[in-house]
């Protein structure tokens, strides 16, 4: 039995620890705001970079602080805490689309239309993974069926890819944007919303079971193999993921489009379309 001295003892050791909790949950506020801060924008071009191990390290000290903190830093830290919970039974991506279409696991459903989970048919040989949906596939719900998609469509038909037969995602499945006026300007996810969205890709790899990945982009690149890693150096070869699945790392769509001119533009859809075609050989 517990009488009133050993209660206040324990009241105190309580506080204490709480205090000490405390502290360490400022520290870890301040770095991943610093994290998120440093998250460059872009629109999936080269070389645009994550800092992935700002968040990382964060994470594991999440890890040290004890089990019975979790709610405490869940409410003070849900945003950078959470993360998708994809059910862990689901065997069609029909099961996955429906689960994601509520997901919360980070801050962009607030804003955006509707999640937009991957098209595509489970045992698909190949899996295509862009970077979020645009203005047009947040309306429609739909991946790659705005100006992007048209540029990905004429490459995949260039390239000799059906792309009914292609399962077509991207790494975060809600729509990042800033209004300026009427419009809603795309804004590249930072790490913090790439990793939170990261077990739906999971997911639709264990379902879908692609013979290979193409990640087109920055942004699903780096989601992939690292926040290392550069596809203006890698791309067009076909490489070891860590999902045990080869991939093949190119350019977005969109940076086609940012072209200055049709000289560079052609040249970089050429380039697009000849990683495409190693894809297609090793799928
Ligand atoms: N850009 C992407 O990365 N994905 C889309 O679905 C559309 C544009």
């Amino acid at each position: 039995m517990l009488d009133y001295r050993q209660n206040a003892r324990g009241d105190e050791a309580c506080r204490a620890h709480h205090a000490a909790t405390a502290v360490q949950l400022a520290d870890l506020d301040r770095r991943a705001r610093a994290a998120d801060l440093d998250a460059a924008p872009g629109t999936g071009g080269f070389d645009d970079v994550l800092p992935g191990s700002a968040v990382a390290g964060v994470d594991q000290d999440l890890d040290k602080i004890s089990f019975g903190h979790y709610a405490s830093i869940s409410t003070q830290f849900g945003r950078y805490l959470n993360v998708a919970q994809p059910p862990a039974k689901a065997k069609t991506v029909g099961e996955l689309s429906a689960a994601a279409a509520a997901c919360q696991g980070c801050d962009l459903w607030q804003e955006a239309t509707q999640t937009v989970f991957g098209e595509g048919k489970e045992g698909a040989r190949m899996m295509l993974v862009g970077e979020q949906p645009g203005d047009q596939e947040d309306l429609q719900g739909r991946p790659f069926v705005g100006p992007a998609g048209r540029v990905l469509e004429q490459a995949l038909d260039e390239a000799g890819i059906d792309r009914r037969r292609v399962y077509v995602t991207n790494a975060v499945k809600h729509f990042r944007f800033t209004r300026r006026g009427k419009r809603r300007l795309h804004e590249k996810p930072n790490a913090a919303q790439v990793r939170a969205c990261r077990p739906w890709l999971e997911a639709e790899i264990e379902v879908v079971k692609p013979g290979l990945i193409v990640l087109l982009g920055a942004t699903a690149a780096q989601s992939v193999m690292g926040p290392a890693f550069r596809v203006s150096k890698q791309h067009g070869e076909v490489l070891e993921s860590p999902f045990g699945i080869p991939v093949v790392a190119t350019v977005h769509p969109s940076s086609i489009l940012r072209s200055v001119d049709d000289k560079s533009r052609d040249a970089a859809m050429s380039s697009f379309i000849a990683d495409l075609m190693v894809a297609a050989k090793q799928a």
